[in-house]
């Protein structure tokens, strides 16, 4: 159950019109802020006028956007009616709370049209214009598009290309961006290449001011974030949840191979500025939890370290200190209540995996904004900023195995995110509790879709 639905945001409805000509990122962007919002439990879905218009015409050259062209206008039109329409019904339907109407609505009328439409029925309008004269994003996203989109599957990359550019022409022809001088009354952001330079028009709501925030962090720049768990803990040998315990034996082992697990992962990526002799070169940044072991596991690594109290395991409250048997025979309801529903259960005294997703809003936000970064934390913590990275659903989350001892690399990439895992080759025990029992370990299950964390295969 969504904590933001309608009715919990006070009947907050926000339709984000997206505005900007093909090639200005508006998909990636729209479909960042449905992932972002849905991670916070806010219902969001984005409508791609383009997806509807696919439905009638698949495979258009640049002539359909013509802004002469009658049957194309027609067609484009239902297009966006289609796409309007369904996002109605998500919001009555659905109790849709944000909803993305990512096309160009490059035009006034265009705008218009959907203002209205909005202020009809209640709901929020937020224009989010991206405007960009960078060439160097302008191409690459022209290259995203010309071996990506479904318009040119199978064509010829260099003539899907030429006909892009065109198409882009086509629209600059009629396109009338957000002025502030014209358009006072507007709520909206224009972001001026990606986010060199942000225009802010009439945010008015918290929710509009979370998406603005969020955007405004954005970026582009090609990147790796690290993810690992601390090394073993005492804790961990003797089964126990919680606590500030120091490594184990093997835990320190991990401590001390980490370094060269990092270095050989970014040597891989064949950095330009790295220099063999010194580590030190390479731009990364550790960081820890306020907890003992994640500060042991990164001792060795030689690079700027910081440590964040929002990284801490989640705060299992009186069971603090406990063996899951122990919690078993101690406090049966709760074991159970947990088990029905790891996500939202909140241990007496301590926090539940929601509240731990809230306190790591501004850890996702400074690592949209960073570039390399190492997290070296807990299970729980690099669940939820797994699951923000992957789109992982909040009933899957808790679940998923992020064994000990093995460095996870993620490389977000437009529509997607890249997961490697390294393992260090460490012995270590398992952590992993299955559903219904006390009992640790992994069990194997193909079938148990947590599971495809550890054989590597990408949830999503
Ligand atoms: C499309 O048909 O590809 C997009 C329609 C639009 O947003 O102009």
């Amino acid at each position: 159950m969504p904590v933001y639905t309608v009715s919990h945001v006070s009947n907050i409805r926000i339709c984000v019109v997206m505005v900007g000509l093909p090639a200005r990122g508006k998909s990636f962007i729209s479909q960042r802020i449905v992932r972002y919002l849905s991670w916070l439990s806010i219902k969001a879905k984005s409508f791609n006028v383009g997806n509807y218009r696919r439905e009638k015409k698949s495979h258009p050259n640049a002539e359909f956007f013509d802004s002469h062209n009658e049957d194309g206008l027609k067609i484009r039109k239902e297009a966006a009616v289609e796409a309007v329409k369904d996002m109605m019904k998500f919001f009555q339907d659905e109790l849709g709370v944000v909803a993305i109407l990512d096309a160009t609505n490059s035009t006034k009328e265009r705008r218009d049209w959907i203002l209205k439409l909005c202020r009809e029925n209640s709901i929020e309008p937020m224009f989010l214009e991206s405007w960009c004269d960078d060439d160097s994003i302008i191409t690459k996203n022209i290259m995203d598009v010309k071996t990506s989109s479904p318009d040119y599957l199978g064509q010829d990359p260099e003539l899907a290309a030429k006909d892009f550019i065109k198409r882009i022409s086509k629209y600059k022809e009629t396109y009338e961006p957000l002025e502030v001088e014209t358009n006072k009354d507007l709520t909206f952001i224009k972001l001026i290449n990606v986010s060199e330079q942000v225009i802010i028009n009439k945010i008015e709501t918290y929710l509009e001011s979370r998406i603005v925030y969020y955007v405004m962090n954005l970026h582009i720049k090609p990147r790796s974030i690290y993810l690992s768990r601390h090394g073993e803990s005492m804790y961990n040998l003797e089964g126990k949840i919680g606590g500030d315990a120091d490594l184990s034996e093997r835990g320190w082992k991990y401590a001390q191979k980490l370094p060269e697990l990092v270095k050989k992962v970014l040597k891989s990526e064949e950095h330009d500025d790295y220099d063999d002799d010194d580590d030190t070169d390479i731009k990364l940044t550790v960081w820890t939890s306020t907890l003992k072991r994640t500060q042991q596991t990164a001792s060795y690594l030689p690079y700027d370290k910081l440590q964040w109290k929002a990284l801490d395991e989640l705060d299992a409250g009186a069971c603090d200190g406990l063996t899951y048997e122990e919690i078993e025979l101690q406090f049966p309801q709760d074991f159970k209540e947990r088990d029905e529903n790891k996500y939202e259960y909140r241990y007496r005294g301590g926090e539940s995996y929601r509240d731990v997703v809230i306190r790591l809003e501004p850890i996702i936000m400074e690592l949209e904004l960073q570039e390399n970064i190492l997290i070296i934390t807990h299970q729980a913590i690099l669940r939820c900023i797994y699951a923000y990275f992957m789109n992982i659903p909040q009933e899957e989350s808790p679940w998923m195995s992020i064994p000990l001892h093995t460095l996870i690399k993620l490389e977000p990439r437009a529509f997607k995110t890249i997961v490697e895992r390294i393992k260090a080759d460490i012995p270590a025990v398992s952590t992993y509790k299955e559903k219904g029992t006390s009992q640790l370990g992994e069990i194997e299950d193909i079938n148990n879709k947590s599971k495809n964390l550890i054989t590597g295969a990408p949830l999503r």
